[in-house]
C-alpha cells in the first residue's frame, strides 16, 4: 500500500506528539520528519502533507514556507481570523493543487455538538456558550466557540430570530462575556481542564443544554487522520470540518 508522507510542525508539543502517535499507527500513512521552535523546517523531509500544532503566533510563517513548496497543509493551531484565512486563500491560488485545512477542532464529538447547536439554533430565543479550558491556551475565545456561534447565527438569521433577549445595561466588568455575531461566549481558564464547551439554549419554561467534553488530546487525532486523507484530494482552501466529516 502507498504511504503517504506526513510531517509535523510543533512535534514537541501536546498534540504535536499525539499526531506522531497517531499517524504511526493509521492506515496507508508514515511520518518522515518534523520539527519543533527554533529547528530547520527542511527536517519534515519530503512529507507530502505536514501537521500543524504550534502556536497562533508561528503558524503563518509555516504556511507561508510549506504552501509554496506544494506541501498540503492539516492546521489545528487556532487564532485565525478572516484576514489570516483570506491569505491563506490567496497563497492556494497561487500554488493551485496544493491543499490547506483549517479547523479549529478535530473532535467528531465537537463537530457533532456544533451540528446540533445549529439544528436547535431556530427553536430558541436565548442562546450562550461557555467555553472551558485548561489555563495554557493563548487564545480567547476559543476557535470553537467562534465557529460554534457563527453557526448558530447563521442559523437564527435564516430563521428570521432578532437578537437574544437581554435586559442588560450595566456590564463595567465583562461579566456578560464576549458577544461574536450576536451571541455572548463565556471563556472559562482552570487547571485540570483540557477542551470543553456548553452551548445553553432558552425558551419560555424550558433549557436546552449541548455540552462536550474532551478529557483527553486522543480525541482530535481520528479526526487529524481523516482530514490528512481529505486534503491530499481537495486541493484550495478547506475551513472546519463539515466537510470532512460529511456532517
Ligand atoms: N484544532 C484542534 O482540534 C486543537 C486541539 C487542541 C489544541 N489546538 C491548538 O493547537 C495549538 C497547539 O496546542 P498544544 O496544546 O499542542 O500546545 P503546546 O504548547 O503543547 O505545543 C505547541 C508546540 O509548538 C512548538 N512551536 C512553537 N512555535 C513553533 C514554530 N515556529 N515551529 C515549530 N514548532 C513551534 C512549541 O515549542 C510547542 O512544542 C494551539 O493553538 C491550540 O489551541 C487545536
Amino acid at each position: 500500500m502507498k504511504q503517504t508522507r506526513v510531517g509535523v510542525f510543533g512535534m514537541s508539543g501536546k498534540m504535536g506528539s499525539q499526531v506522531i502517535t497517531a499517524v504511526g499507527r493509521a492506515d496507508g500513512m508514515t511520518i518522515v520528519g518534523g520539527c519543533d521552535i527554533n529547528e530547520p523546517r527542511e527536517a519534515i523531509n519530503n512529507a507530502e502533507v505536514v501537521v500543524d500544532f504550534t502556536h497562533p503566533d508561528a503558524v503563518m510563517d509555516n504556511i507561508r514556507w510549506a504552501v509554496p513548496r506544494g506541501v498540503h497543509m492539516v492546521i489545528g493551531t487556532t487564532g485565525f481570523d478572516q484576514a489570516r484565512l483570506a491569505e491563506v486563500r490567496a497563497l492556494c491560488d497561487e500554488h493551485p493543487g496544493v491543499g490547506v485545512l483549517v479547523a479549529s477542532n478535530f473532535s467528531i464529538g465537537a463537530n457533532l455538538m456544533m451540528r446540533f447547536a445549529e439544528l436547535a439554533a431556530p427553536y430558541y430565543p436565548s442562546v450562550e456558550i461557555i467555553e472551558l479550558h485548561h489555563p495554557n491556551k493563548a487564545d480567547a475565545p476559543s476557535g470553537t466557540s467562534v465557529t460554534t456561534a457563527q453557526r448558530i447565527a447563521a442559523a437564527r438569521a435564516e430563521a428570521g430570530l432578532g437578537d437574544v433577549p437581554d435586559a442588560t445595561t450595566q456590564n463595567e466588568l465583562g461579566t456578560r462575556g464576549g458577544v461574536v455575531d450576536g451571541v455572548p461566549v463565556h471563556s472559562v481558564r482552570l487547571q485540570g481542564l483540557v477542551a470543553h464547551q456548553e452551548v445553553l439554549l432558552g425558551a419560555a419554561g424550558e433549557t436546552l443544554t449541548i455540552r462536550h467534553d474532551s478529557f483527553d488530546r486522543a480525541s482530535f487525532m481520528p479526526g487529524v487522520v481523516a482530514g490528512i486523507r481529505y486534503i491530499l484530494e481537495h486541493p484550495g482552501l478547506t475551513v472546519g470540518m463539515r466537510e470532512v466529516l460529511g456532517l
